[in-house]
């Protein structure tokens, strides 16, 4: 049987590295996108030393540009014909408002925005895949959220909880329409989403965006591991019992209950339609 394929984004740290590595080691071909080529590979190692699998590839993509997104999808596909599982993992939080190179708030443009680009432009190839998989790493965060489609971008009044549980209600909103669509077209692609719980990373720690070290301090003895916290992930990617599975919000391997906006069709079906707007699909 051939080996099957699957692209982490963010992978260099936290649940990313952890998803990467252990998909390695269960003998995946793992495809390691990260936006720094230095962190890229030296995690890139840390996988391999962990993983025992020797071929590990480290590709660069950094999904606050839109650019950035079709370059790398134009090279993915040119070296890999399918891809059975992408693992949409990548995300930042911020304290002041920051914007991409496309001038996207940056959590609505990383988090969301850059995975929608990628993520369409990779379906082609998923869609090769015997059963191909879609896992988008959202939040309970999710639940604090609304999209302010009169301000998307958070032009007015921003702060970070606002910001970031917009962000990851637009990961719930994209799955849920996501696999409407597929159901539609009657294939085999199934995309899920993922709580992981609190779990220990530099996850908002960057000095120059976050929050710094001194709040992990605090509370990392109460959170999760990287790896606990990239399990569902590794589940939904690699599960049986859950490949004929689409369109469910997963914690802690079982489907968890999603707030009321986020099972709202006419907002799922409306943020798909302005994000396809937003990246020029
Ligand atoms: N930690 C938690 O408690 C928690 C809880 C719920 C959900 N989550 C979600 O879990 C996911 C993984 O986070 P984590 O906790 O593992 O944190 P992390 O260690 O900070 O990992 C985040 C990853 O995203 C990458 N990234 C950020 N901006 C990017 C960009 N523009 N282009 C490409 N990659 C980019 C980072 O790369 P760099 O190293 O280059 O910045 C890093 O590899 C996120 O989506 C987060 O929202 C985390």
């Amino acid at each position: 049987m051939s080996r099957k394929t699957v692209l982490v984004t963010g992978a260099n740290s936290g649940m990313g590295l952890a998803a990467a590595t252990e998909l390695a080691r269960r003998g995946y071909r793992v495809v390691m996108a990260c936006r720094s080529l230095e962190r890229g590979e030296a995690a890139r190692r840390v996988a391999i030393r962990q993983s025992g699998a020797a071929d590990i590839e480290l590709m660069l993509c950094d999904l606050g540009s839109l650019r950035g997104v079709r370059q790398f999808a134009e090279q993915f596909l040119a070296r890999h014909d399918a891809l059975d599982v992408l693992i949409n993992n990548a995300g930042v939080i911020t304290i002041k408002r920051h914007t991409t190179s496309d001038n996207f708030e940056a959590m609505m443009g990383v988090n969301h925005l850059g995975h929608f680009l990628l993520t369409s432009l990779l379906l082609p190839a998923i869609q090769r895949s015997p059963q191909g998989r879609i896992v988008v790493v959202s939040s309970g965060a999710h639940k604090a959220g609304r999209i302010h489609f009169e301000d998307p971008h958070l032009t007015r009044g921003f702060n970070a909880v606002k910001g970031y549980a917009q962000s990851k209600l637009a990961n719930v909103l994209f799955v849920r329409e996501l696999a409407e669509r597929l159901r539609g077209g009657g294939g085999t692609v199934t995309v899920n989403a993922v709580h992981p719980g609190a779990v220990a990373t530099d996850f908002g720690v960057d000095r120059r965006t976050g929050f710094g070290r001194s709040v992990y301090r605090l509370l990392r003895p109460f959170f999760r591991t990287p790896a606990e916290g990239a399990a569902t992930a590794v589940y939904l990617a690699t599960a049986n019992e859950v490949a004929g599975v689409t369109g469910q919000y997963f914690y802690d391997n079982k489907p968890a209950p999603v707030s009321a906006l986020a099972q709202d069709a006419v907002t799922a079906k409306r943020l798909w339609e302005w994000s396809e707007r937003e990246v020029g699909l």
